[in-house]
């Protein structure tokens, strides 16, 4: 059985490392990055990948950025501290945790400004592994509120990663899945593949398989089949942005669950840290929706699937409205609809609890 506390992101030796999730479940490898440019390129290639855990990363890529810096003023450094800030928000722009991860190391900085480089360094490395281990603290917490979600719904379906692969460790909608399992509760998972990137293939069949949870793989295809079968209990998925009004950006796909979902009165749960939810996007229609390589889409591992040449669109995410989603499982507790107030206070909360 896995280790639950499995670390996907972690400091070791002067360097960040993560596991290469575009070699699982063939290979598990390693890479270690010693720059925040190679930080940058693990986070677009998708070595690493999933909301939190791409905040974390970014996290450890300004404490590198700020190690690498030669800068011997405070004000030079917060300097090399802002561009490395623009290099790793420009990697990928849907999931807020990447910002918000990178806005907290500069604000820290900045906070800081009067002390020296060197102090400067060994806070800013302080800060991200508190993010780190504040993430998986977060995730462990969303699965004590989440479990009962599940104590009478023990046919789940979830979507894309988001175990503990997609976080520091332990994941948020396999959060309450793995929290509930533990304490007896008999689950199946149903786990979709998720094209084109196949992460639910890839990644969450293999964490859970791991975990010994039991599981089906389908194809993106297959759910509304399995829930006009009565056979999917309820839907389980992470967020990449929640903007204030409770609209959700996810894997692309999560859109069509949803209205899926309504069609036959199924709940669809989104769990997701406080870092994911973005009070300053009114609504979804303002998140930004990343646009990935067409070859993702007319290429399965290198090999071309689709005539040469062909136009293929590929939009990473989309957006569920609030109206079709149950509640929202934070750290801090469910939040129900209307979602808004609910999700400002849990933000609040969350603030509160970090100053102590
Ligand atoms: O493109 P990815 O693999 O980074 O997308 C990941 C997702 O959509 C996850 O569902 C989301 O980030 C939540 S992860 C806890």
């Amino acid at each position: 059985m896995i280790d639950t506390a499995l670390r996907t992101v972690w400091w070791e030796d002067q360097a960040c490392h993560l596991i290469d999730q575009t070699q699982l479940p063939t290979a598990f490898t390693v890479v270690r990055c010693e720059q925040v440019e190679a930080v940058a390129h693990a986070i677009r290639s998708m070595q690493v990948r999933g909301a939190p855990a791409i905040g974390v990363t970014a996290a450890y890529g300004m404490a590198l950025a700020a190690q690498q810096s030669d800068a011997n003023t405070s004000v030079a450094l917060l300097a090399d501290l802002r561009q490395a800030q623009a290099l790793l928000n420009a990697t990928r722009p849907t999931a807020i945790n990447l910002a918000w991860a990178t806005d907290r190391m500069l604000t820290l900085a900045q906070q800081h400004a009067a002390s020296t480089p060197a102090a400067l360094r060994d806070l800013l490395l302080a800060e991200a592994e508190r993010i780190r281990d504040e993430d998986e603290a977060m995730c462990r917490a969303i699965g004590r509120h989440g479990a009962a979600l599940l104590r009478e719904r023990h046919n789940v379906l979830t979507h894309c990663n988001a175990g503990g692969l997609a976080t520091a460790a332990y994941g948020t909608a396999l959060a309450p899945i793995r929290t509930a399992f533990a304490a007896g509760t008999p689950l199946h998972v149903y786990v979709d593949e998720t094209r084109p990137f196949l992460q639910g293939a890839r990644l969450t069949a293999w964490e859970l398989q791991q975990a010994g949870i039991p599981l089906t793989l389908i194809t993106d295809s297959m759910a509304g089949h399995f829930m006009q079968r009565g056979q999917i209990d309820c839907i389980i998925v992470g967020a990449d942005r929640i903007a204030a009004n409770g609209d959700v950006a996810n894997k692309i796909g999560t859109y069509t669950l949803a209205v899926l979902a309504q069609a036959h009165a199924i709940p669809l749960y989104v769990a997701a840290p406080t870092s994911t939810i973005d009070l300053n996007t009114s609504d979804g229609s303002a998140i930004p929706i990343e646009e990935r390589a067409a070859a993702e889409v007319t290429q399965l591992a290198g090999q071309q699937l689709a005539p040469a040449g062909v136009m293929a669109a590929h939009p990473a995410f989309d957006v569920t409205p609030h109206r079709l989603i149950s509640a929202i499982i934070t750290e801090q507790g469910l939040v129900q609809p209307p979602f808004a107030s609910g999700l400002a206070q849990a933000v609040a909360q969350a603030e509160q609890a970090r100053q102590r």
